[in-house]
């Protein structure tokens, strides 16, 4: 089971730097980190990610997969997944997956996940990074995709303990049948509860932005997508964003 030792902490600046800092001191699979506030909270690409304390679930887990490291691309997707069970059993509405890691109720951002990996000495290390938006009436600055909350979702004030209980649960399951299974479960498990196959997206990436279609998930982790041309592809790094009927024409 995963989450147990847990260290919770009241101020830290990143549970994902403190998890890899424990790591270093020898902390044992499933350890869990969890903060009421981070100081340095960061997101994919090395953005920040900002929280009021006590808002939010912000926990990371340490983990050492005996899985090889070829299929360590399908953890951001695990991750997800779990957050979406997770948060179905404290809302009334649909939560979709949108590749790699975005957990979206109507189309807004209700958690984030950082996944990071490394070696030290001759064994392979993953810490899950996942921080969900619990208990905010409002969120204040600039961000990409607008964010949710549970409470704003549900209506009704939820503790954020008992929703790192439920994320713990599902991603211990999940996690336990990925050790087993590996990506040729996950993959078109996640597939078939993501609920974002087939959509007219606009993926950002090193090379810049492109309209194209999301048509499936590969069964190393990537994303396919189809140009205009209907040609395939696979996509493995990069910012997607889910075009509504009335971007597409405007895209
Ligand atoms: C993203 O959407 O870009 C990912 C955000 C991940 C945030 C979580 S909060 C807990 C953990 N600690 C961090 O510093 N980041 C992750």
């Amino acid at each position: 089971m995963l989450g147990t030792p847990r260290i919770h902490l009241e101020t830290v600046a990143s549970t994902n730097r403190e998890a890899r800092d424990r790591i270093r001191t020898g902390a044992p699979e499933g350890t869990l980190i969890t903060a009421e506030h981070q100081t340095e909270g960061r997101g994919r690409f090395d953005r920040r990610w900002e929280d009021a304390a006590g808002q939010s679930l912000l926990a990371s887990y340490i983990l050492y997969p005996v899985r090889g490291a070829e299929e360590w691309g399908g953890l951001p997707l695990l991750a997800g997944l779990a957050v979406k069970r997770a948060a179905e059993t404290f809302l009334n509405a649909d939560v979709l997956l949108k590749w790699p890691n975005d957990v979206l109720v109507a189309g807004k951002k209700l958690c984030g996940i950082l996944v990071e990996s490394g070696r030290l000495g001759d064994r392979g290390w993953v810490v899950v990074g996942i921080g969900v938006n619990v208990r905010q009436r409002e969120f204040t600055g600039s961000y990409r995709t607008p964010p949710t909350s549970l409470l704003l979702e549900s209506g009704r004030p939820v503790d954020v303990d008992e929703v790192q209980s439920a994320v713990t649960r599902e991603l211990s399951t999940l996690y336990g049948l990925w050790t087993d299974k590996g990506n040729a479960w996950l993959c078109p498990e996640w597939t078939r509860c993501a609920g974002m196959f087939p959509a007219d997206i606009v993926l950002e990436d090193e090379t810049g932005k492109r309209q194209l279609r999301a048509v499936d998930l590969g069964r190393d982790g990537s994303l396919i997508v189809e140009n205009e041309h209907g040609e395939r592809t696979s996509v493995f790094a990069g910012d997607v964003s889910i075009l509504s009927a009335n971007e597409e024409n405007n895209a």
